[in-house]
């Protein structure tokens, strides 16, 4: 039987901390850990033929935690940014993020600028990091977005409402998260209505190419129905 290859997944990229602390490491260790499993498995994702990939990277509500994790997850960000995504970019891959600027330090904000500039033109994949990015602040964002450009009600509806999103992307089919928790931590509602879930019981950074395969054989066995 031909294998299905879902046109968008997304990932919810949890257990940094505990994975570290599993081995007498800081939280900080855990998330170099996890970002270096993200260049990897983003590449094999594209690889397999994956054509959007979403992670989640960074939620509004990851403030609540202290400063001095909150800003090793600013610094990781820009070394991801400024160099690890280097080989992405080879892969011609458009990198895009989803999420408030505001908050966010202003070197952060060059580099996700540049970032998506550079990468405008490249269309084998698109990598969507969602960074400083909440669920509901989406929908609430494309509310407000619709109202200051005046839109005429009658022309909104649940596929145009998709064009004030942070980003045009597809429904996601497929969403993964790690750490065996079994919630979706306001992660992206609206193009989540129907995607199959799938959680893994292994932390973020012991998340192997593996485990794509796997993913990709449980999406097979799933039935879509979309309510018919
Ligand atoms: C996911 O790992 C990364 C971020 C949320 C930034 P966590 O940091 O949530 O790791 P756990 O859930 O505490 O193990
Ligand atoms: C979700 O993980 C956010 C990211 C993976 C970036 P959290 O660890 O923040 O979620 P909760 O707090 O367990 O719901
Ligand atoms: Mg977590």
């Amino acid at each position: 039987m031909e294998c299905k290859i879902p046109n968008h997944l997304a990932i919810i990229m949890d257990g940094n901390g505990r994975w570290a602390k599993n081995r007498e490491l800081n939280r900080s260790e855990g998330h170099l850990e996890g970002s270096n499993t993200l260049i990897d498995i983003a590449e094999y994702c594209f690889e397999k033929g994956i054509k959007n990939l979403s992670v989640f990277a960074f939620s509004t509500e990851n403030f609540k935690r202290n400063k001095e994790e909150v800003d090793y997850l600013m610094n990781l960000a820009m070394k991801l940014l400024n160099k690890k995504l280097n080989r992405l970019k080879k892969q011609n891959i458009k990198v895009l993020f989803s999420g408030r600027k505001e908050g966010l330090p202003n070197n952060l904000i060059k580099a996700i600028k540049k970032c998506e500039e550079e990468t405008k033109d490249n269309d084998s994949g698109i990598l969507n990091i969602c960074f400083n990015y909440g669920g509901r602040s989406e929908i609430v964002d494309a509310v407000k977005n619709i109202m200051d450009k005046n839109i005429d009600k009658d022309s909104i509806n649940e596929d145009t409402f998709k064009n004030y999103l942070y980003n045009d992307l597809p429904d996601i089919d497929l969403l993964i998260r790690t750490s065996g928790e079994y919630r979706i931590s306001n992660f992206m509602l609206y193009q989540m209505a129907y995607s199959e879930l799938l959680f893994v019981d292994k932390y973020w950074p012991d998340f192997k190419n593996d485990d794509i395969d796997n993913a990709i054989k449980e999406f097979n066995t799933r039935e879509r129905r979309f309510g018919k």
